[in-house]
């Protein structure tokens, strides 16, 4: 039997958690038009301000990091802006997907300089589209903190409360404020955000980093005329990282008793298994970006069988159910060696004097979950 996928989060109900997250899956009509017919349950759309005219984008923008072993791309970078499209445009496009797809969830993804004025007029504007919900983007690494927005504000946990002290000042729907992984810890600008009236955290935007040099030409990549910055990585490789700032949001939710706020969880998400380990980690609701990029749309429907058979071998029957259930196995280092306390299997190395010379990459192995 078909399991309900639905999730109903901050009052907003979503026929699957699966969500497009902000960037050039959802960076137009036709795109989200598609996620939508496609079956994802949301889509969060490309950042946008009210003045494209200070955006230029370059190319090439992305970059790739493969796998040694098939080729796979398992990490990818990006120098991306926010949308380049005017605002009217996207005013025009929210309000017609709403009409047409009055069932899917539509979150604008806002940005903004420093300035309390230019905050609320966007959040009036676009809130009269219609759409359901409001993603504040604190959180691009690259080309917009010169600007002193993005990842600029989104470090600063004052800044952080302030602007969605703004914001939630005149919504009047739900508002997620996306946070920066760029940081040491996340709980910290989030719980600002969260004091600041934010409904929900969205987490991660990229890792900042450098994807590699071309060493034929010495030059770093991805290349505009033989000059780069450092980007945004995201992809598979960055999911560990992505768990871990999750997991940590997760447990200073409930270490403070806090059910109402929400977590959008995102980073290397292709699979279903990646997404149930998003919630599985307090997620409420998981996001793509990479993934469609590089696979396509129709990843959606893996997502969606995948969790069906997950809830299906555990008897789940609401995604509501498992939220979080992984949080708990989360200890103290002190509270593992108590646990393992002179239980070693004879193959594993029990003392650093038993590492040896000739055998190490078999010693790793045997230290090594699978
Ligand atoms: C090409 C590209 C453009 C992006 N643009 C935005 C953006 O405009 N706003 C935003 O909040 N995040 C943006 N992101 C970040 C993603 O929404 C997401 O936080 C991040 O990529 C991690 O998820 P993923 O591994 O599924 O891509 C972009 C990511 C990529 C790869």
């Amino acid at each position: 039997m078909a399991k309900d996928l639905s999730v109903v989060v901050n009052g907003i109900k979503f026929e699957n958690p699966f969500v497009i997250a902000s960037g050039p899956p959802g960076t137009n009509k036709a795109t989200i038009k598609k996620a939508f017919n496609e079956g994802w349950g949301g889509v969060v759309v490309k950042t946008f301000s009210m003045d494209p005219s200070k955006v230029n984008n370059v190319a090439p923008r992305y970059g790739k990091l493969k796998s040694r072993i098939n080729g796979e791309v398992i990490g990818f970078q990006n120098i991306e802006l926010i949308s380049d499209r005017p605002f009217e445009d996207w005013l025009k496009n929210l309000r017609e997907l709403k009409e047409e797809y009055p069932n899917k969830v539509l979150i604008a993804s806002i940005m903004e300089e420093y300035d309390k004025e230019r905050w609320q007029k966007i959040v009036k504007l676009v809130q009269e589209t219609g759409v359901d919900a409001f993603e504040l983007n604190f959180s691009c690494p690259h080309g917009l903190p010169e600007r002193k927005m993005g990842m600029a504000m989104g470090e600063n946990p004052k800044i952080v409360k302030e602007v969605t002290e703004w914001v939630t000042e005149v919504a009047t729907i739900p508002v997620w404020a996306k946070m920066t992984p760029n940081l040491t810890d996340i709980t910290v600008p989030s719980q600002q955000a969260i004091d600041g009236g934010a409904h929900g955290i969205a987490l991660i935007n990229t890792i900042l980093a450098v994807i590699g040099i071309n060493l034929k030409t010495l030059r770093p990549m991805p290349t505009v005329k033989g000059y780069s910055i450092p980007g945004g990585y995201s992809g598979q490789a960055c999911r560990p990282i992505a768990l871990r700032h999750v997991m940590t949001l997760g447990r200073h939710l409930r270490a403070k008793n806090d059910s109402k706020t929400t977590i959008s969880g995102m980073g290397g998400v292709e699979k279903a298994a990646d997404a149930i380990e998003f919630i599985l980690l307090g997620s409420d609701t998981v996001q793509a970006c990479t993934g469609p990029m590089l696979q396509g749309f129709g990843m959606v429907k893996e997502l969606i069988s995948g969790l069906e058979a997950f809830m299906e071998e555990h008897d789940f029957n609401s995604v509501a159910e498992f939220k979080g259930k992984s949080l708990e196995y989360f200890t103290t280092h002190a509270h593992l060696a108590e646990l393992k306390s002179g239980k070693f299997e004879k193959k594993e190395v029990a003392k650093d004097t038993d590492w040896s010379g000739e055998d190490i990459s078999n010693q790793t192995a045997n230290l090594t979950t699978e």
